[in-house]
Order: structure tokens, then C-alpha cells, then sequence
């Protein structure tokens, strides 16, 4: 079993009040934690305006987002301060209006598709690949910043057959990285009920300029194609060989399977600007989380690397196959043991409809009931030495039964991530692609430091050595 305990807050030892998160020395809400938080089944917080409740049982975490998704709808407000970049995306939206966009869209994401996108990931990777041949071999290197890169260079290319190369990609790229960093600022402020002075409006300006600049170069990409595809002859010729098989392609084809309409444009652009967020933020935070455990586990990093080079190959121009992927079972579990001690998305957070029964507490209309995989893949009672880094936990019988009922980093039930299957195929194909080429090892000196964003992060990038393997 390995022994390393990798970085996190080390909880304070008595409750300290929310309001202080935004004050004094406190990075994020991870450093607002309490050492009860992690042994409790449900907490709760009242401030004037504001009756919040935190839920790590199982059974309750059931309730609200399996049993009774209905009731406990997404919070209002986040889809509110993330409206001018999402619009009224599947991300934010509830009721009927989701019920249809999530049916359009899960036709997009079917099983089948993800074999169809597959060589655009390839060629993301091959890409990665090569812009970390140039580095200088044994020098620190911030893998944070390419993991941020090729997993937005893969949603480019597999949502519109575009690679990050052009001046309007290296735009969007930027923008998305100044709304990442406004957005917390604009997001936890309203869902906490704080006072709106800590959300200012330069915050609140700056973060809609960055939404408005993405979307407007969004909407010059997608607009020939929705224009050409709803045209009767179309004039437009395809500069983009791949482009038929892309998802825009998909999202064009699907139709609602009531009226058999497709998407306006604006919705187009809202799920595409939502695919963007949702879909390299995450991969990306979780990526450089594992290269970081794997440069403090070199036993586990050799073995896998034995495991990749044994399906694989040693030669790095063998690129891997869909069938490869499938049969790396330490891969998988490395990446499994990543999203238990670093969620990207660290809470979820829901609301109330009605008046609500759970445990001995009667939670009122509107409360804030908030889901944190973050603390339930720590919880003291769920996982046996929760705060170690040990892929081969999963072979036990207690890690077994803990995935069944303490596991969460795509959410469950009807508002489960879309793209986990992509992402799963996506981080095993990176992730076998640096191992097999590269050796990362910790730097002296330097740890990341997780700070809870719109996902978790670190705050000073992940710097580790990278040596390439002879
Ligand atoms: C490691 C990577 C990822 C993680 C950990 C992750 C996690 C999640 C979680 C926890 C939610 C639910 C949030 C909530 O209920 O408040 C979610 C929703 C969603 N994710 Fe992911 N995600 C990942 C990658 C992706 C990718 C690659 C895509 C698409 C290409 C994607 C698309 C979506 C969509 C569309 C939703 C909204 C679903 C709905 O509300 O019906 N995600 N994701």
C-alpha cells in the first residue's frame, strides 16, 4: 500500500463562521473547513437570509440527487452568475427546460460517439506530445499549464474539428482563463447569501467581457455551420475534413423528441460555451492532480509505466487504441484514486422547494443544501485512510463497498456529468501517453497548494521534474 498523503487544508480544530472565508488569511472554502466536517452527516449554517445545510450521508446524498432530484432543483442563483457566459445551458437550467435539452443532448454523447471522436483526442495528445519534446530534459515545469492546454485543445477539436492553434483559439483560451478566475468571486458570494460588496462590479464587468469575447468568436465558428446545415442548398463547403463527425455535428442533427425541433442558435452557442467550461476545466484540474501523485509515488508511476509500455510498446509514435485504453487497469485506478482526493467539482449545490423531513432536522423552503464530494471521499467513517493516495485500494473489499456508496465526482442521478465517459477515455489516453514517454518526479522545496474554484486547483500550478525515458 502507499504511503503518501498528498497536499490539502489541514482542517481547523472548532467550526469557524462562513463569513470568515472571505476575510482574514483563507484561500477558498476548502481552508473554511472544520475537522468535524469531515466525521459529520449533516451540517447546518443560518445567517440572517440564509439556512444552509450540508449533507455527507449516503442516504441523504440519495435522497436529494437520485430518489428526490426533483425537489432539490440546482441552486437558482448559480445559474444567474453564470449567465453571461452559459446562458440557459443544460449546466444551470431546471425542470422542463432541462428535461428537453438533456434529451437532445444526450443524443449527442451516446456510447457510439465517443469511438467516433476518439482519433481527435489522438491527435490532441500527439500534439501534447510534441510541445513537450521541446522542453529541456530534468527541468521544472508547470504541468498544470499543459494539462490546461491539450484538454482544452480536445474539446476544440472534437466539439468543432478545430485544433488550438489560431489567434481566435489562443483568444477564447485567455478569456476562459480570466472568467475562471472572476466567476468563483461572482458564484460563491450569491449562493452564501453574503452581502454584495464582495462581489464587486469591476468583478462582476470584468467577467462579463471575458463571456462576451468567448461567445462572440463561439458564434463566428458555429454560425456558417448552423446556417449551412439548415439551409436547403447549401453553399457551405467544409474547410475541416473531420467536421461531419464532430459533436457540433451532433448538436445540429439533434432534435427535441416532442415538437422534433433543433436548437436555435443561441441555445447552439449556450450548450457549446457550457461544453467548453464544463469540459476541459475539470479534466484538466484532475490530470495535473495525478501527474502530482504519481511524481510523489514512484513505485506506482513505474509500475504503471510497466503496465502502459506492456500494452503499448515502448515506441511513443504507437499511439494508443480505443481496445488499449480498456485493458490498463492500474491507469484507470490511478485516475480513480485522483477524483476521490481531488473532485474537480468540490460541491453541488441545490435548493429546496418545499419544506423537507432529513435525519432529525425539518430543512425549510429555499434552504441551500450543498453536496461535497470533496468531503465525502474524506468522510473518517466512508473510506479506510481516506486522505492516502492508494490506486490499489480498489481491490479491496471495503474500497469496493465505499464505491458503491461514498463515490461521487460525476454527481449520480438524472443531473450525472455527460461527458464522464469522455473524460474517462480522455485522461487514460493522456495519462498513458506521458507516462510511457516521461518520468515526473517531485521538486524539492515546493508543494501545490489546493484552493476550491469553480473546480479544485492549485493555486501556484503543479511543478514537478520531467525527465524523458531513454
Ligand atoms: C474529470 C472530468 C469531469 C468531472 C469530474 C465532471 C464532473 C461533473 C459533475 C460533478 C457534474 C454535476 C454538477 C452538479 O450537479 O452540480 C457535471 C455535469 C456536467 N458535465 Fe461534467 N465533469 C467532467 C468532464 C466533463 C466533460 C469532458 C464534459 C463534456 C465534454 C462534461 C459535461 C457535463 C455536462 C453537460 C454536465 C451537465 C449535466 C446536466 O446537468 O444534465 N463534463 N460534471
Amino acid at each position: 500500500m502507499s504511503q503518501f498523503c498528498p497536499v490539502y487544508p489541514k482542517p481547523k480544530k472548532n467550526r469557524s463562521s462562513i463569513l470568515s472565508m472571505f476575510f482574514g488569511k483563507r484561500r477558498s472554502w476548502l481552508d473554511g473547513l472544520f475537522e468535524r466536517s469531515y466525521h459529520m452527516k449533516m451540517g447546518e449554517i443560518h445567517l440572517p437570509g440564509l439556512d444552509l445545510y450540508m449533507v455527507n450521508e449516503p442516504k441523504l446524498v440519495r435522497q436529494v440527487l437520485v430518489d428526490e432530484a426533483n425537489d432539490f432543483p440546482k441552486h437558482i442563483m448559480l445559474g444567474k452568475a453564470l449567465k453571461p457566459l452559459l446562458g440557459e445551458s443544460i449546466f444551470t437550467t431546471n425542470g422542463l427546460q432541462w428535461q428537453r435539452q438533456r434529451s437532445m443532448m444526450d443524443q449527442s454523447f451516446e456510447a457510439t460517439r465517443l469511438k467516433v471522436v476518439f482519433p481527435l483526442m489522438q491527435a490532441a495528445a500527439l500534439a501534447m506530445q510534441q510541445r513537450m519534446d521541446t522542453l529541456p530534459d530534468g527541468g521544472p515545469y508547470d504541468v498544470d499549464m499543459e494539462m490546461t492546454h491539450v484538454t482544452a485543445d480536445i474539446i476544440f477539436r472534437t466539439i468543432l474539428s478545430i485544433p488550438l492553434e489560431g489567434e481566435d483559439a489562443r483568444a477564447i483560451f485567455h478569456a476562459f482563463t480570466r472568467f475562471q478566475e472572476l466567476a468563483p468571486k461572482l458564484v460563491t458570494p450569491v449562493i452564501f447569501r453574503l452581502p454584495r460588496w464582495l462581489s464587486p462590479w469591476f468583478t462582476k464587468r470584468k467577467s462579463a467581457q471575458a463571456a462576451c469575447q468567448i461567445r462572440s468568436v463561439l458564434e463566428r465558428f458555429i454560425r456558417p455551420r448552423f446556417d449551412a446545415f439548415h439551409a436547403d442548398k447549401s453553399p457551405y463547403t467544409c474547410p475541416v475534413k473531420n467536421e461531419a463527425q464532430d459533436i457540433l455535428a451532433s448538436l445540429l442533427a439533434a432534435t427535441d423528441p416532442e415538437t422534433g425541433q433543433g436548437f436555435s442558435f443561441d441555445e447552439l452557442v449556450d450548450q457549446v460555451a457550457m461544453l467548453f467550461l464544463a469540459g476541459h476545466e475539470t479534466s484538466a484540474s484532475s490530470l495535473s492532480w495525478s501527474l502530482y501523485l504519481l511524481a510523489n509515488s514512484p513505485d506506482i508511476q513505474e509500475r504503471m509505466h510497466a503496465e502502459v509500455a506492456g500494452v503499448l510498446g515502448t515506441d511513443s509514435a504507437t499511439e494508443p487504441t480505443f481496445s488499449d485504453l480498456r485493458s490498463m487497469e492500474l491507469t484507470r485506478n490511478v485516475f480513480r484514486e485522483t477524483l476521490r482526493l481531488y473532485p474537480p467539482v468540490g460541491f453541488f449545490a441545490r435548493q429546496t422547494v418545499k419544506t423537507e423531513q432529513m435525519r432529525d432536522k425539518i430543512v425549510p423552503e429555499h434552504a441551500s443544501v450543498i453536496i461535497s464530494p470533496w468531503l465525502i471521499h474524506r468522510h473518517r467513517e466512508l473510506w479506510q485512510n481516506p486522505d492516502i493516495f492508494d490506486p490499489d485500494r480498489y481491490h479491496t473489499a471495503s474500497a469496493k463497498e465505499s464505491l458503491k456508496c461514498a463515490y461521487l465526482p460525476f454527481s449520480l442521478g438524472p443531473r450525472v456529468c455527460m461527458g464522464a465517459s469522455f473524460a474517462l477515455q480522455e485522461a487514460n489516453l493522456i495519462l498513458a501517453t506521458l507516462v510511457r514517454r516521461y518520468r515526473f518526479e517531485a521538486l524539492p522545496g515546493y508543494s501545490p497548494i489546493p484552493v476550491g474554484r469553480l473546480t479544485i486547483r492549485s493555486e501556484n500550478g503543479v511543478n514537478l521534474v520531467v525527465h524523458k525515458r531513454g
